[in-house]
């Protein structure tokens, strides 16, 4: 069987979130799994930056080795990809982004051809390759290369939809008739990621609750509506998490390496160290609790805000790591302004710094208000850094809470959206952070979830067998 992903983002080429982790590492799965698997996406400037053996096949596509049996391709067009972002810079999204994503997804099936390479299944991410699934069902219908070519929609957060305004339809080159309710039609807009939910064979999200959720009117993003109608459901397959990457017992940017059995002394290290580096009194008796990620309302930072403030009297400190929006920034700046002792803020990225945290700390939080999977949860777990999470999407199906005197949990789970709620779970977290028998039987929990790739390409490739099935029987 062969299998072509798409994506936008592929880590380590590029990446500017949790879908280039997943595109860089469920393709090798997925090719152990027993399927001839190749990855395409865009020739950007930094890929062209960092890949040393990138081969040119002609002026349209490069290639490169994403793993031994994997090949990843990129679409070249310097107009559109060498760029220093990868969607935008300081002045916002690029005004030709329609262009340069309808280009893409032209490409990929132009590049399939002159590969003469026919793909049973294409998996297309997002909405930047939303247009797959159309123009196969449209402009490629009588196609005899594409007959048996199924695809395969996921999508990695319905928040983002590819949304252009309708006077640039034409660029796209379909019939005017698409441009409708039962096509790319979303109120007065295009809407990509509408029109792939449609025209794609299957359409999969990253965790099964998010897939129940979608189906909402709360989650939905205004495209419940078009769930409901034309797809009899969507799958629900959760990430997994690369185990060579996230391992305390082999990570080069921790200061000391540690397994469940040396978890007490591993952690106490990296936490002096962690509190030395944001500039905290070294306490190893004041619970730490670490957070990284973007600062933005998705990720919860509205109640941590609010949470921080009132914590300035509980014998606490919190780290935080992100980069985000101005508003966030100032009010954390002006916190930390108020409570040096207990807030320490990085306002960048830094890998090194985000291993500490994940290490260093004593919990871990991620209020997010939606969450399709997310992947700190689960570092942070095998670090036995014990995650406090909202009950949402793949939060929810990955945090167990756990009950005082009871073995079970491996994390704190919160059941409503509030300040009052996350700021129960903390203190809930503190109690528990005294009584060292409970915490640490807690850590020892969290270490032990483990969520293997393996498991979920799987799943994934049992759905293209089935798919593959249905083609064959038409
Ligand atoms: C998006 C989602 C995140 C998910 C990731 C990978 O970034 O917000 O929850 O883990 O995609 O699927």
């Amino acid at each position: 069987m062969k299998v072509l992903f798409c994506s936008s983002e592929v880590f380590p080429f590029a990446k500017t979130g949790g879908l280039a982790d997943v595109c860089g590492t469920l393709p090798p799965e997925i090719a152990q799994c027993g399927a001839e698997v190749k990855v395409i996406m865009p020739l950007y400037r930094e890929v062209r930056k960092k890949t040393k053996n990138l081969e040119e096949i002609d002026e349209t596509v490069s290639r490169a080795m994403l793993s031994d049996d994997v090949e990843i391709l990129f679409v070249r067009n310097d107009d559109y990809y060498d760029r220093a972002g990868l969607y935008g810079d300081e002045n916002g999204d690029f005004p030709d982004n329609l262009m340069r994503f309808q280009f893409f997804n032209r490409q990929v099936l132009k590049t399939l051809k002159m590969l003469d390479w026919q793909a049973d299944i294409i998996h297309c991410h997002d909405w930047h390759a939303a247009l797959i699934p159309v123009y196969l069902k449209t402009k490629h219908k009588d196609d005899k290369f594409f007959r048996d070519t199924k695809t395969v929609l996921t999508i990695h957060n319905l928040a983002f939809q590819g949304l252009f305004p309708k006077d640039q339809y034409p660029l796209l080159g379909l019939p005017d008739d698409l441009y409708s309710e039962e096509g790319f039609q979303y109120y007065d807009q295009i809407n990509l990621l509408k029109a792939g939910i449609i025209y794609s064979d299957e359409v999969t999200t990253v965790s099964p609750q998010y897939a129940t959720e979608i189906q909402t009117e709360e989650y939905g993003c205004g495209l419940d509506g078009v769930i409901q109608k034309y797809r009899k459901g969507v799958v629900g397959i959760l990430n997994g998490l690369d185990y060579h990457y996230w391992n305390p017992a082999k990570d080069p940017f921790i200061a000391k390496h540690y397994d469940r059995d040396s978890v007490i002394s591993g952690k106490a290290e990296t936490k002096a160290v962690l509190q030395r580096e944001m500039g905290l009194p070294v306490d190893i008796d004041r619970p730490v609790f670490g957070y990284v990620g973007r600062l933005s309302h998705q990720k919860g930072m509205d109640l941590v805000v609010d949470a921080l403030s009132a914590l300035q009297g509980d014998d606490v400190q919190v780290v935080i790591q992100g980069l985000g929006t101005q508003q966030y920034q100032d009010e954390l700046s002006e916190l930390r302004n108020e409570m040096p002792d207990r807030l320490g803020i990085c306002f960048s990225y830094n890998e090194r710094l985000a291993h500490t945290i994940y290490a260093g700390s004593d919990w871990f939080l991620m209020p997010s208000n939606f969450e399709p999977c997310g992947l700190a949860q689960m570092i942070s777990m095998h670090y036995g850094t014990p995650p406090i999470v909202y009950r949402t999407g793949g939060l929810a199906d990955t945090v167990e809470s756990f009950q005082l005197d009871e073995a079970n949990g491996n994390g704190l789970v919160f059941q409503e959206y509030t300040t009052d709620a996350l700021l129960q779970a903390v203190r809930l977290a503190e109690e528990i952070f005294r009584d060292k028998r409970q915490y640490f039987s807690l850590v020892a929990n969290a270490m032990h979830t483990l969520f293997p790739w393996r498991e979920s390409a799987m799943k994934y490739f049992e759905l293209y067998r089935c798919l593959r099935l249905e083609s064959q029987e038409v």
